[in-house]
């Protein structure tokens, strides 16, 4: 997979994605909750060397004053300190919970001396600096009248402690780290999510899967379905447009004349593709004729806004004429509608009359289209493909599986069906408009045509 198809596939798992991110987040702030808070106090002492004597002297009380400091640093967390602090504030906690939270050390190449205190409050972490750095001087001076005056080295607070600042929970970087660690997981989900789904989702696997040219992507419709997208003038009324040329041209010394549109399973859209390419061609001024085969599931005269109780059963029982079995909608575009549902569906889709049917339908029209019921449930559509001049493979993105798409395919095959294309009906726009882009330089935006 290159770096686009990666991006794309970051588009279509962006929910996985973003709820990893969120879930990410929420842990972080859950930690954050969680954790106790902690206060850091601290306070800068200078180790002050001895003054007067010679340089000689001098740059020996410097050394010196640096050779101890370590120890100051230990001195400041001993007992004897922590003591003096416990006593002065009059602290409950034992000795020992107070040193764990004491703590100093000498700055590299300094003559100064960090002390630093935790503690649950801010206040009380900085009186326990305050008491421990006082302490500390104290402890050293007493300690140091046995040394020789001229080399005493003495404590000097150079910034006292101050209120204490938060660092547990560490906010900042945990909610940086959740939300760092949710996308991660939410690419490798997405990626996961992706190597799972066998659906068809671009028009490179509709045509891989149907192995027949895409004719046309119709994007998803959110309001409405793509019911009379046709009608209208935006880009799913395009896709349409475009579907009817990729028809008209699909063998151009001999456009097919009977068009008929299927899927493999129910509810990808083959009614919905049917009725929008006829309304397509109506409009381009063909005399066209939509007919309703799907004789298990009716539902182009409903779509039309038609009554739907004559219709192609009527005719071939004889209980009506096909002149008057057939009405007129918008655009001059004709209608048959199923009629009374029949027991044999099959049967009468295969029958010498439904060919006669069509035959007959040529009077009327120039473009015959019609709809049907799906390829691998039942097989009226793969016997009516016999009598057809062209097959149209509708695939619904992200329902439609590769493996499913391709059966139907294979059983059209098994008799020959004159198969021209497929449509990738739902697709999400992003994939949409690449596959265009990629496809069809004419409509394409980046060519600009
Ligand atoms: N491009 C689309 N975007 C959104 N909804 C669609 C689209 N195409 C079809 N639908 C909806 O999907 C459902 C099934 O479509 P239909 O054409 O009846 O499928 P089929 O005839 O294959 O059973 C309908 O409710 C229809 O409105
Ligand atoms: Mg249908």
């Amino acid at each position: 997979m290159d770096a686009a198809g990666l991006l794309q596939v970051f588009r279509r798992r962006y929910l996985a994605i973003a709820l990893c991110v969120v879930a990410g987040l929420a842990g972080a702030l859950l930690l954050n909750r969680a954790t106790a808070k902690v206060y850091e106090s601290k306070s800068l002492v200078f180790v002050n060397i001895p003054t007067g004597g010679n340089v000689t002297q001098q740059v020996g009380g410097v050394t010196l004053a640096a050779d101890l400091l370590p120890s100051y640093a230990q001195l400041a967390s001993s007992t004897i300190v922590v003591e003096k602090v416990k006593q002065q504030l009059g602290l409950q906690e034992s000795v020992d919970a107070l040193r764990g939270r004491v703590s100093a050390k000498a700055l590299a190449q300094k003559l100064i001396l960090e002390i630093d205190v935790d503690d649950p409050d801010p206040v009380r972490a900085r009186s326990i600096a305050t008491a421990t750095t006082l302490a500390l001087e104290s402890t050293v001076a007493d300690l140091q009248k046995s040394v020789n005056p001229a080399f005493v080295v003495n404590l000097q607070v150079i910034d006292p402690a101050s209120r204490g600042r938060q660092i547990a929970p560490r906010t900042t970087y945990n909610t940086v780290l959740g939300v760092a660690l949710g996308l991660a997981a939410g690419v490798v989900v997405a990626l996961v999510l992706e190597a799972l789904d066998r659906s068809v989702k671009t028009g490179a696997q509709t045509e891989a899967s149907t192995h027949a040219p895409v004719l046309g992507v119709v994007p998803r419709r959110l309001r409405g379905g793509a019911q009379l997208a046709a009608l209208g003038n935006d880009a799913t009324a395009e896709t349409y447009r475009t579907l009817r040329t990729g028809v008209t041209f699909a063998d151009p010394d001999n456009p097919p004349r009977v068009i008929m549109v299927t899927s493999a399973t129910e509810g990808e859209g083959k009614t919905t593709t049917a009725v929008n390419l006829a309304i397509a061609l109506a409009q381009s001024g063909e005399r066209t004729v939509i007919v309703d085969a799907d004789l298990r599931r009716a539902s182009v005269a409903t779509m039309l806004g038609l009554e739907g109780a004559v219709g192609v059963t009527s005719v071939i029982t004889k209980t009506a004429r096909l002149e008057d079995a057939l009405q007129v909608w918008q655009d001059g575009l004709i209608v048959l509608p199923a009629g009374t549902l029949p027991p044999n569906p099959s049967e009468i889709v295969g029958s010498q009359a439904m060919g006669r049917l069509i035959q007959d339908l040529h009077d009327y029209a120039d473009v015959i289209v019609i709809d049907s019921p799906p390829v691998i449930p039942v097989t009226d559509a793969v016997v009516l493909s016999t009598q057809v001049e062209g097959v149209i493979l509708v695939v619904r993105a992200g329902r439609t599986q590769r493996a499913q798409a391709s059966e139907a395919r294979r059983r059209l095959d098994g008799v020959q069906a004159p198969v021209i294309g497929s449509v990738l009906n739902g697709a999400k726009r992003s994939s949409a408009a690449g596959y265009y882009a990629a496809y069809h330089p004419g409509t394409g935006a980046r060519t600009g045509v």
